[in-house]
């Protein structure tokens, strides 16, 4: 029988996290390191990117990072060749950068927000979100598979978000389409990859406490309006992410594939 730590060792493993210099990717970055992985790090914000490694390096990590903009498909093409090089494979790989959409229709208080309206959308604003919420989710894992197929499986783990199984008024329209997308998606990834060895699921968070729309759940009104419906009283925190990750990331999850795994404190149980 397999000793707990080989249940969910992922020593030496070679990793790699999109949108890893903040919020739950930093999370998903730091737990990998914190358990003896080589983690790459994706990120737009090349000044955050450069103050995480350094804080992960200080606490013992193997990590390192390339400044990128995940929508960019040859840059990400790149990216994941050098990473290729360097640790001689690609084990695990997080799809988890992603953006806000700005205001929903309804504000908190459930006032109408003229600039979350569909007829005022702007379409470069509707492109973006789609951009980097979706098709970004689409190259991770092309990158992802055309390395994972050669070196005999892997795994892909995409942040989606509760988002994808509900509709909320205070969340900006496109958002809802993008997560809804990328879960599809990765059922039907899961399909096509299993043959290979490749595992690919969702983490689906609730409300997280990150830097995502400028901070904006550390709005008081913002924040009592989210931690209302989470069924324990709190919004989650980057820290309450690690054990899914680490989870899906390790031999524990094996026969776990094309699952949208939720973690909300509960909140889809009260929005339904
Ligand atoms: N925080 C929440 O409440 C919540 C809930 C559900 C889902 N999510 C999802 O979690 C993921 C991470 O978000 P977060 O809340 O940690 O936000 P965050 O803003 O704290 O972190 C996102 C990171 O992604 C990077 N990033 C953004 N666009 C990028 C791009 N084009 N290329 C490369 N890097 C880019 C940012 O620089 C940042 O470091 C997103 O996919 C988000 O949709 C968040």
């Amino acid at each position: 029988m397999a000793s707990l730590h080989q249940m969910f060792d992922v020593g030496g493993k070679s990793v790699i996290v999109t949108g890893g210099a903040s919020g739950i990717g930093r999370a998903y970055a730091e737990v990998m390191a914190e358990n003896g992985a080589r983690v790459c790090i994706f990120d737009l914000d090349a000044e955050r990117l450069d103050k995480v490694i350094c804080e992960m390096k200080a606490g013992g990590g193997d990590v390192w990072g390339q400044t990128l903009d995940v929508a960019d498909r040859s840059r990400m093409a790149s990216a994941f060749d050098t990473v290729a090089d360097r640790h001689g494979r690609i084990d695990v790989v997080f799809a988890n950068a992603g953006i806000d959409a700005g205001p929903g229709f309804l504000s908190t208080e459930g006032h109408r927000i003229a600039e979350g309206a569909i007829d005022l959308l702007e379409d470069h604003h509707w492109d973006r979100v789609i951009e980097v919420n979706l098709t970004s989710v689409y190259t991770t894992v092309k990158n992802a598979a055309r390395h994972m197929k050669q070196t005999g499986g892997g795994r892909i783990i995409v942040t989606s978000s509760i988002a994808a199984q509900i509709n909320e008024a205070i969340v900006g329209t496109p958002y809802m389409p993008a997560k809804a997308g990328v879960d599809h998606f990765v059922r039907q990834m899961a399909m096509e990859l299993g043959t290979y060895g490749i595992l690919i699921n969702c983490i689906s968070p609730g409300p997280f406490m990150t830097n995502i729309a400028g901070g904006r759940l550390q709005i008081p009104a913002d924040r009592r309006a989210f931690e209302q419906q989470s069924l324990i009283g709190r919004i989650g925190d980057p820290e309450d992410i690690k054990g899914l990750a680490l989870y899906l990331a390790s031999p524990c999850s094996s026969y776990v594939t094309g699952s949208q795994i939720v973690i909300d404190g509960g909140s889809m149980h009260r929005i339904k």
